[in-house]
């Protein structure tokens, strides 16, 4: 089904940023926007059948590290919702739910940390309540989810707006920044607006910010397609630019700064992004500019202390050889399509979190924020 897409025109008068409804959940059922589609269409799916969001993730119709937490959180809720056995029979079913939800994708940690959460919502009720009342819990755990994400991105953007009012107090004074992003953090991945591009929106509203320059993000385009949707519709100026031409850029003096999200932050602060992050890391500190990473605690994984004990997806080897359905390489070429790679934390300038910004040595700065708030620790 098409349905155009939802958009809060109230905020921008007011100068906030344009919201995109990427996931609601109503009257029993999930609606989500299917962005393998985007920018060309816009095609929103109605679902109350968690197996269906489970195939979303898999297939990145639904994607970005929060938004995945948050689209399982509510597959968690519509599995019970489902449920037509007796109450002793529901354990063994949602856990079973739970752990086809957790084989979705490997490296965003916010999917098992929904998933760790809608778990325990269960067991604060399940002994005490019928199967109606449990599916309820689980609802609004998945609503609190959602809702405190979108909070954490203002905050972030807001952490973030400060960051670089501190860092670039200099060139301020002069003039606005080029920043360069990496794959897309808005809307379309939080729900919200945004984890870095949240932090360029607001950075863009304040006046700090000239022009964004988006890499496009092979092999499946998440910055040319997504981040220049949402970029259009905000009217922030940008141009997209290839991979492989962000050194060029950085040699050439074009770029101030990097800003990227993450799937998920090691305790010593070594950070999982999409594939493609560590390059324009390196770039950025062979060139003597800030990198950035702004991403929620949902993002954090205290149980890793470093970047090697995270899991890196690799994809299907299609995704790279053929564009939009047509094949471009000669058949069977071997490919290695990792999804993701690792920054380490020595290439972080900060990272952006909503409870403020960690500096390094962030073993220390990201134990202190854990022992402030339990959401760092994923059990
Ligand atoms: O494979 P994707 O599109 O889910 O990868 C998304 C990213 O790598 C994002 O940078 C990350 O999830 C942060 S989204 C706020």
């Amino acid at each position: 089904m098409q349905a155009s897409v939802a958009r809060c025109k109230a905020c921008k008068a007011q100068g906030k940023s344009l919201m995109i409804q990427v996931i609601v959940f109503e009257n029993k059922r999930l609606t989500y926007l299917d962005q393998r589609f985007l920018p060309l269409k816009e095609v929103f799916v109605h679902t109350k059948d968690y197996r269906k969001v489970i195939e979303a993730i898999k297939t990145l119709a639904i994607r970005g590290a929060p938004l995945i937490g948050i689209a399982a959180a509510y597959a968690a809720a519509l599995a019970v919702q489902a449920y037509k056995g007796k109450k002793s029979g529901l354990k063994r079913y949602f856990y079973h739910a739970l752990s086809e939800l957790d084989a979705a994708r490997p490296t965003a940690v916010n999917l098992f940390w929904a998933t760790a959460r809608a778990r325990a919502a269960f067991n604060r009720v399940y002994e005490q309540s019928d199967i109606s009342t449990i599916a309820k819990a689980i609802l609004e755990e998945a609503e609190a989810i959602h809702q405190k994400e979108v909070q954490n991105c203002d905050a972030i953007a807001r952490h973030g707006t400060e960051l670089l009012r501190r860092d670039f107090a200099h060139q301020l004074l002069q003039r606005r920044l080029t920043v360069l992003t990496h794959c897309n953090t808005g809307t379309l991945a939080t729900g919200g607006i945004g984890t870095a591009l949240g932090v360029i929106k607001q950075a863009y509203l304040e006046g700090l910010i000239e022009k964004v320059f988006v890499s496009e993000t092979r092999p499946l385009l998440q910055g040319l397609r997504l981040t220049t949707f949402e970029l259009e519709k905000e009217e922030i100026p940008y141009q997209a630019i290839a991979d492989s031409s962000a050194g060029f850029l950085f040699q050439k003096g074009m770029i101030d700064l990097v800003i990227t999200g993450a799937d998920r932050i090691a305790a010593n602060g070594d950070t999982a992004n999409k594939i493609g992050t560590y390059t324009h890391a390196v770039n950025a500190a062979f060139h003597k500019r800030k990198f950035y990473v702004a991403a929620p605690l949902s993002t954090f994984d205290a149980t890793l202390s470093c970047g090697e004990e995270i899991l890196i997806e690799q994809r299907a080897g299609t995704e790279l050889t053929s564009i939009y359905g047509r094949n471009v390489a000669p058949q069977k070429t071997p490919v290695l399509n990792y999804a993701f790679d690792i920054t380490p934390a020595t290439l972080i300038s900060s990272i952006i979190t909503e409870r403020g910004v960690a500096e390094p040595d962030f073993k220390t700065s990201l134990a202190q924020i854990a022992a402030e708030t339990k959401v760092l620790h994923h059990d």
